[in-house]
């Protein structure tokens, strides 16, 4: 599903100059649930640009399915991105001003999405991930496990097949970072939603079906868990 191919990307000049990821070799199947750790500047944040298209190697491919994000077209890249990627940061990147539900009917809408479909989609998302009680609350005044959801809600809307998740726990306490984790967790069961999640939190790894450690550019590790579903789960 996702192909990283030799993949090596620079930012800067000079003594500015910053190899962010050194040679970066890495498939992700579809419908795997795989968490990227390491330490802050390692390069997770910059693999995840790369997937979703917003950045493209130096040197290097990489794949989504059959296609080579490198040789689209930037607009059908950001149509790539509005139809087919989910995409969760660490600060919840909702418009403060507008209800749940009118942030999650944001990507249809830019999409022209019929009306009644819309309002269909926006309740089906909001149901899963269990906001429906909180639809027309200003999302400002939402709490931080809430706002995160309602995020999560956004990315599922458009039924994307790849969810990518930049420490969607980063911001949250340990009981609403579970709480975030199992719904990813259980979305990417449910729905079969490939899934990158980077996290700091090794607990927050084990939910998932692989580790895959980033230090300094480059894969340390790539650890596999056993059992179905992931090591961390009851
Ligand atoms: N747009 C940019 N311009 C210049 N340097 C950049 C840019 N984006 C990333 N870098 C550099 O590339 C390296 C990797 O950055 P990246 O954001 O991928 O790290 P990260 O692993 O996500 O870190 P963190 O855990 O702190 O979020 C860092 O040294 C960073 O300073
Ligand atoms: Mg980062």
């Amino acid at each position: 599903m996702i192909h990283f191919d030799a993949v090596q990307k620079a930012f800067g000049h000079g003594t500015t100059r910053v190899e962010a990821l050194r040679g970066i070799d890495f498939d992700v199947p579809r419908g795997q649930m795989c968490a990227i750790m390491g330490p802050s500047g390692s390069g997770k944040s910059t693999l995840l640009h790369l997937v979703a298209g917003l950045l493209h190697p130096d040197h290097g491919r990489v794949l989504l399915g059959d296609r080579e994000l490198s040789a689209m077209s930037s607009d059908d890249l950001s149509l790539m991105r509005r139809r087919e990627i989910g995409i969760v940061f660490q600060f919840f990147n909702l418009l403060p001003y507008l209800t749940a539900d009118e942030n999650v009917a944001l990507p249809l809408r830019l999409d022209g999405i019929a009306h009644d479909e819309e309002r269909e989609r926006v309740a089906r998302a909001m149901d899963m991930v269990g906001m429906t009680h909180r639809k027309n609350h200003q999302a400002n005044s939402l709490s931080g496990g809430e706002m995160q959801r309602v995020a999560i809600a956004r990315a599922l809307a458009i039924s994307p097949s790849v969810v990518l998740a930049d420490e969607p726990t980063g911001n949250l306490d340990s009981i609403a970072g579970r709480q975030i984790i199992e719904l990813l967790r259980m979305l990417n069961e449910d729905l079969g939603v490939t899934t990158l999640v980077v996290t700091h939190d090794p607990v927050w790894g084990s939910f998932c079906d692989r580790i895959v450690r980033v230090s300094d550019g480059r894969i340390t590790e790539d650890i596999a868990l056993t059992g179905s579903g992931g090591a961390g789960r009851a």
